[in-house]
C-alpha cells in the first residue's frame, strides 16, 4: 500500500536543521529555525525551568492521565498572563504546543458547521496553512508586508478584510509577526479590531512570542484590547519560545464567547476534538509553567531571564541594521531595528539565499527571514560580509 506515496520535500523549516547540521564548515551559521540562542549559540534551559523542574521531581506524586483539558493551574495562570481582566466566558484547553491550539481551534471552527473562511497574512509563518486547512478550512490572504517598502501594509490589510464575510475567522499574530517582524502598533490595533466587530469578524490571535517584543504586558496589547472591544475572539498560546520549551510541547487554546452556554459548548467540543487526535496533552511542561507563574520567586526569575533574552535580540537589531547599513554603503536596513520579536527579512531572493548557505555556510530560510537569535559576537561580521559580497 506505501509503493503508492509520493516523496515529499522536506518541511521548508524543519529541513534546514537537518542542512545545517549536514554542513561540516567550521564557520556555518543557523539563522534558520526559530530557536533562541544566547552569544556561545546555545539555547540553554532557563534557571527558572530548571528550579520548577526539581520541585516537580519532589514533589510529583502520580502519572495518572491530566485529564482532557490538561492541568488546570496552568490554564488559569495563562489567562492571567494574557489578560490583565480576563473576559467573562474564557475557556481554556491546554495543549501540545501552539501547533496543537491552532489545530484544535480550527477543527472546532469546523464543528459551527458554517462555511467559513480563515483570513491569514501574506506573509504568515509556513505552517499556519498545513496546521488550519488541514482540518478543512478554506483559507484566504490579506496584504500584510510591503517587501518594497520594508513595513507592514496596514491600509492594504483593512482593505482585504473589508471583503471578508461575517463569521470569516481573521488569524492575527499578537505580537512579534513571524515571518516579518512587523507588527501592528497601538494606533492600529484599534481600527483593526474596530472593523472585526463592525463585519462580525472572529480573530484567532496566534500568541507564539509575548515578552519577545517588548514585554509581557505591551505585547499583550492586542489581546487586551479584544477582549474589551470584541464578544468573541480565539487564542493559540505557545510556551515553547518564552519558557524555552520547544521539546516539552506546552501551549493552550483559548475561546472566548458570548455566553455561558456557548463557553461550555466550545469547551465541550474542544475537549471531543483532543479526544479524537490525541487524548489528552502531555503533562511535564505544562506543571512547569504552572509551577513557574504559580510563585513569585520563580516567577520573577522567569521575567527577568526573559527580559535578558529580549534585551539581547533587540541589541542584535540595533548591531546587525548598522553593521549591514555600513557595509552595504547606501542601503536603509534600519526596519531590522524597528521590527519585532525573533525575526526580520533580510529582503534577499532565493538565489541569493542559496548563495549565502552555497558559499558562506549561513542557512535562512528561502524567504531571507533570519533568526536574529542565531547571530552572536562571533558571527556578526561573516554574516555581514558574506551579504555584502552577494548583494
Ligand atoms: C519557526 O517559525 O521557525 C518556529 O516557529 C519553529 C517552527 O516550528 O517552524
Amino acid at each position: 500500500m506505501f509503493e503508492s506515496l509520493e516523496l515529499l520535500a522536506a518541511d521548508p523549516l524543519l529541513g534546514l536543521i537537518q542542512r545545517f547540521q549536514q554542513d561540516i564548515r567550521p564557520e556555518k551559521v543557523d539563522l534558520g529555525v526559530g530557536v533562541y540562542r544566547d552569544d556561545s549559540g546555545a539555547t540553554p534551559i532557563m534557571a527558572a525551568v530548571k528550579q520548577a523542574e526539581a520541585r516537580l521531581l519532589e514533589t510529583e506524586h502520580s502519572k495518572s492521565y491530566v485529564g482532557p483539558l490538561g492541568n488546570l493551574l496552568f490554564i488559569e495562570q495563562m489567562a492571567k498572563l494574557l489578560f490583565s481582566n480576563a473576559p467573562e466566558h474564557l475557556a481554556g484547553l491546554q495543549t501540545p504546543g501552539g501547533c496543537g491550539a491552532l489545530r484544535v481551534l480550527a477543527e472546532l471552527i469546523m464543528k459551527t458547521g458554517r462555511t467559513l473562511t480563515l483570513w491569514a497574512s501574506n506573509p504568515t509563518w509556513a505552517n499556519h496553512v498545513p496546521l488550519l486547512a488541514g482540518a478543512g478550512l478554506n483559507i484566504q490572504s490579506y496584504r500584510y508586508y510591503d517587501y518594497k517598502n520594508h513595513g507592514l501594509d496596514f491600509d492594504g490589510m483593512m482593505c482585504d478584510l473589508d471583503n471578508a464575510q461575517a463569521g470569516d475567522v481573521v488569524l492575527l499574530h499578537g505580537c512579534c509577526h513571524n515571518p516579518s517582524g512587523a507588527d501592528l502598533n497601538q494606533k492600529q490595533w484599534p481600527l483593526l479590531l474596530e472593523l472585526c466587530a463592525n463585519k462580525s469578524l472572529v480573530p484567532l490571535i496566534d500568541v507564539a512570542y509575548q515578552g519577545f517584543g517588548d514585554d509581557l504586558e505591551q505585547d499583550a496589547f492586542g489581546v487586551r484590547l479584544a477582549a474589551k472591544m470584541l464578544p468573541e475572539f480565539m487564542l493559540a498560546v505557545s510556551c515553547s519560545k518564552n519558557f524555552g520549551l520547544y521539546r516539552e510541547r506546552v501551549g493552550a487554546a483559548f475561546v472566548v464567547s458570548e455566553s455561558a452556554e456557548a463557553k461550555a459548548a466550545s469547551i465541550s467540543h474542544m475537549a471531543a476534538v483532543t479526544r479524537g487526535i490525541y487524548s489528552m496533552p502531555p503533562s511535564h511542561g505544562a506543571s512547569v509553567v504552572a509551577e513557574i507563574l504559580s510563585d513569585d520567586v520563580l516567577r520573577a526569575q522567569w521575567q527577568s531571564e526573559l527580559s535578558g533574552m529580549c534585551f539581547r535580540i533587540k541589541s542584535l537589531r540595533s548591531d546587525l541594521a548598522a553593521a549591514l547599513a555600513e557595509a552595504s554603503g547606501h542601503r536603509d536596513f534600519s526596519f531590522i531595528e524597528e521590527e519585532k520579536g525573533m525575526f526580520s527579512f533580510l529582503g534577499l531572493n532565493p538565489e541569493q539565499v542559496k548563495r549565502l548557505a552555497d558559499e558562506h555556510a549561513i542557512y535562512m530560510a528561502d524567504s531571507s527571514r533570519i533568526n536574529l537569535a542565531g547571530l552572536n559576537s562571533s558571527n556578526l561580521a561573516h554574516v555581514v560580509n558574506s551579504v555584502k559580497s552577494i548583494l
